[in-house]
């Protein structure tokens, strides 16, 4: 609508719009919310002439920063020839070369010197690409592969899943079985499918080898009645941004080889290059059996996700057809999300993406490493292109000291939503260095100014 006010469409918002992981009193009494205008590189322009560094990457999906020109100019060009077929039965380019192109990039098994491909080589990689609309929905589409899989595969007994506490797989209800935040999941405890929910590596209070032997113990005492193993690689994004040693990873494949069970690495938030290689699996050198791809895969612009699966998978719904997926959104396969996807990749090796990110993820690194020394800040970490920090006291997803960060830090001029009483930033992965630096002095002047008048930032 031209034209609108802050004024109006802030009153239309307030009667009308139903606001995710939001509690509708609250924002209704006290939110005064940023409206958004425009939005380029790693800022947001609100309605009133200010601009503020989006610290999240708007729920971690501009990797690329918003507005990539370069992805608006696919999506233009795509939006003149075709927006929508549907891919039952019939393809388009876009598609058919996006698969092409993701499979290229995705996690593969690096075969040591001198070794022949014999018959227990069956995870050369991931060969095929079955496409839905986001985070969500890629595992949605995981989880019902898993269990077709073994209930057309000679092993119906096989079920359940297991994922560890803290991780978050999406909202669906498959999903939300999974989800290792009770908060969320407790609503719906009565009609959610059955996991096991196992020690989290991330989890501070829990040591590596706990971990490790967990989910070996597990798989050894119910291999029969589980499907598959489900894992936020390296780090638990809604968690707190929780990071494990790749050890955990090693170990998940190696447990879920023994009992062959299926591994799925939910990569929606880690992947495109979030924790420093392009995959978090690459961390562990590890290849899954599916692998969950969204947010950053589309550069943020549209919904749109891929669920990738190694030819054993997909070769298990083959022979006839009662054995194929009966599955597929409206939007599968969008020929917008698959040409702007399609052009996410081309940019990542054009504009050498990893490669540039490194060193500013090195910045990340410093400037939380000192916000360490802060009285009040209990620990923090860094991977790749994020960094975190848990304030002390009253920790999980309610505590509230998180969003007097956040108001210090919009005042300040960036938008920093916590999770809960952790801190920290996901910026688009080429996101300017001045920018970044100004996005880190924000984060420690935010820190120090809640912490007390006593704790000044760390220079
Ligand atoms: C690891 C992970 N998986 C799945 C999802 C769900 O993705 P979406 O919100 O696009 O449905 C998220 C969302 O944050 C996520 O972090």
């Amino acid at each position: 609508m031209p034209g609108l006010d802050r004024e109006r469409i802030v009153a239309l918002d307030k009667r009308r719009v139903w606001h995710p992981y939001t509690s509708m009193d609250e924002y209704a009494a006290r939110v005064d919310p940023i409206v958004v205008v425009r939005a380029e590189g790693a800022r947001l322009f609100d309605a009133d002439g200010r601009s503020y560094l989006d610290a999240n990457s708007s729920w971690w999906v501009a990797s690329l920063g918003h507005n990539h020109p370069r992805l608006v100019a696919a999506l233009e060009r795509q939006a003149r020839e075709n927006c929508h077929s549907a891919l039952a039965g019939m393809t388009h380019a876009p598609a058919a070369e996006l698969a092409e192109a993701l499979c290229s990039v995705a996690p593969r098994r690096a075969s040591p010197p001198g070794h022949q491909a014999g018959p227990a080589d069956h995870r050369p990689g991931l060969e095929r690409v079955f496409f839905s609309d986001d985070g969500s929905t890629a595992v949605e589409v995981a989880l019902k592969l898993a269990i077709q899989y073994w209930a057309q595969n000679g092993r119906p007994s096989r079920t359940r899943f297991v994922a560890p506490d803290g991780d978050f797989h999406g909202e669906t209800i498959g999903a939300t079985a999974l989800g290792g935040v009770e908060l969320f999941r407790r609503p719906f405890a009565g009609v959610l499918a059955e996991c096991f929910h196992v020690p989290s590596p991330g989890d501070p209070a829990v040591s590596l080898e706990t971990a490790i032997a967990a989910l070996s113990d597990l798989l050894h005492r119910e291999s029969d009645t589980i499907s598959c193993v489900v894992v936020e690689p390296i780090v638990q994004g809604a968690a707190g941004m929780w990071m494990h040693d790749p050890a955990y990873l090693s170990a998940a494949r190696e447990a879920c080889d023994r009992h062959d069970v299926l591994l799925v690495a939910d990569e929606v938030f880690s992947g495109y290059g979030r924790s420093g290689p392009m995959w978090a699996c690459q961390h562990a050198g590890v290849v899954p059996d599916l692998l969950c791809t969204a947010k950053g895969f589309s550069g943020g612009m549209l919904p749109m996700a891929a669920t990738l699966a190694t030819e054993r998978v997909f070769a298990g719904f083959l022979g006839g057809r009662e054995r194929a997926f009966y599955y597929g959104h409206s939007f599968c396969g969008n020929p917008l999300g698959a040409a702007v996807a399609l052009e996410v990749l081309r940019v990542y090796e054009e504009e050498r993406v990893l490669e540039r990110a490194r060193p500013k993820a090195a910045r990340i690194a410093d400037a939380f490493s000192k916000l360490g020394a802060l009285p009040g800040v209990a620990r923090t970490r860094a991977l790749g292109m994020i960094g975190a920090l848990d304030l002390a006291g009253d920790a999980g997803y309610l505590a509230d000291a998180g969003w007097r960060v956040y108001e210090e830090a919009r005042r300040r001029g960036a938008v920093l939503r916590p999770l809960g009483n952790v801190i920290y930033v996901a910026p688009p992965l080429n996101i300017d260095d001045a920018e970044l630096d100004a996005l880190l002095a924000i984060v420690s002047e935010s820190v120090a100014a809640v912490l007390g008048a006593g704790a000044r930032g760390p220079a």
